[in-house]
């Protein structure tokens, strides 16, 4: 079993701790289809289960499945209770798909047993009890110590240090943005925005880079003001390392995914993004929405959308 996918666990949880806090009166579990086989930055689609029953904290008690469990615990001292497959199986489930944001309905499920898929990450499900969630995803202390000695290697000598965590992701969203989507991934004159944003914001920025792009990193970050450091020496590191590393930084650079999102939220600080990534039409827009996504307080960088601009105006120019 790998723990790459276990942002899409977060996100589940989340999900389902904010109905625990905050409905009234309904049992529910969650699924949704199969893991995929992308890369390793990448956290779309996961088994997810979850159950809760009358009893606790305004008046349910959450569970996750053993599977879940089994990957979240590897990072997280996750407190939520085990719900037996046996007992998952025996249970009659309502199917529901949920958008990625936030509906008046879905605080009205009245039925027992409510079985979601879709990939619910967007903060309007969760942010009213961002304290609750950060207190089920504390980390383990080891892993905490090692993701701040990590740190401090990077810092060496250095003064004062503000760390700005960088996640690129790239991988197959290098083709699918364009292709499927109708979008672009992050370019270079996206970086050198958001690095200088923190470059003239603090004395001693130190950007710590975190991909599964690494030669494009390398090729297109500015490293030569000798603030930069590239994990893993470079190379693709562990997701999970990655993970730490980022969500133990002061500050976030974030391109796209819910790689780079999870970090950001729980880093805490300020986050920049890369927003407007995509062309009016695009097919994205049924199931993402960018004010659903990313917090008011962050700050949106938008996408150059030339290189679509142009290949749309080929595309007009050869119908003519
Ligand atoms: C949670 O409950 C509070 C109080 O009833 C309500 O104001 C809020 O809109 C609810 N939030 C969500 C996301 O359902
Ligand atoms: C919640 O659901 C019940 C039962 O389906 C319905 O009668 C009620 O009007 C709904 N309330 C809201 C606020 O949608
Ligand atoms: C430390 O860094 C902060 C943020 O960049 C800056 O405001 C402060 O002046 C620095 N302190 C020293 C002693 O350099
Ligand atoms: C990197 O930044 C330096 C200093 O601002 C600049 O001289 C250089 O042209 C930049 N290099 C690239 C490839 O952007
Ligand atoms: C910045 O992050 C480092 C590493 O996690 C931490 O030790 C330090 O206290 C943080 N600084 C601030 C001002 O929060
Ligand atoms: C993104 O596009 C929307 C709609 O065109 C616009 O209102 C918004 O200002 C843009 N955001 C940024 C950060 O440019
Ligand atoms: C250009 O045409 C191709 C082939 O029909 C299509 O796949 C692509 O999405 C079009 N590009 C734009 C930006 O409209």
């Amino acid at each position: 079993m790998n723990i790459h996918f276990f942002l899409a666990f977060c996100r589940r949880i989340l999900l389902r701790c904010q109905q625990l806090l905050n409905a009234s009166k309904w049992r529910m579990a969650g699924t949704s289809s199969a893991a995929h086989k992308q890369s390793e930055h990448s956290c779309r689609n996961t088994h997810r289960e979850f159950i809760r029953d009358r009893a606790k904290m305004n008046g349910h008690q959450p569970y996750i499945l053993p599977k879940m469990h089994d990957m979240l615990s590897q990072l997280f001292r996750i407190k939520v209770p085990v719900l037996p497959l046996e007992v998952a199986n025996r249970m009659k489930w309502k199917r529901y798909l949920l958008k990625n944001w936030m509906l008046p309905e879905y605080r009205n499920i009245s039925d027992e047993h409510v079985r979601f898929s879709g990939t619910p990450w967007s903060w309007t499900f969760y942010h009213h009890i961002r304290d609750e969630i950060l207190q089920e995803f504390t980390f383990h202390e080891y892993l905490k110590e090692e993701a701040n000695e990590y740190l401090a290697q990077v810092r060496g000598d250095r003064k004062n240090v503000t760390f700005i965590g960088v996640h690129v992701r790239r991988g197959d969203y290098v083709k699918v943005m364009p292709r499927d989507r109708k979008g672009v991934v992050a370019d270079k004159g996206y970086m050198d925005k958001a690095m200088a944003y923190y470059r003239n914001k603090y004395s001693n920025p130190l950007f710590v880079v975190a991909s599964n792009g690494m030669p494009w990193c390398k090729e297109n970050i500015n490293a030569s003001f000798g603030d930069v450091h590239f994990a893993g020496d470079g190379k693709e590191s562990s997701p999970a390392h990655d993970f730490a590393v980022l969500a133990h930084c002061n500050h976030t650079i974030m391109t796209i995914g819910s790689f780079g999102f999870w970090p950001s939220y729980m880093a805490g600080g300020e986050t920049i993004y890369l927003t407007n990534f995509t062309m009016p039409d695009s097919p994205m827009m049924t199931f993402f929405k960018y004010e659903a996504i990313y917090l008011p307080e962050w700050i949106g960088i938008p996408a150059d959308l030339s290189p679509l601009l142009a290949e749309k105006e080929e595309n007009n120019t050869g119908i003519i």
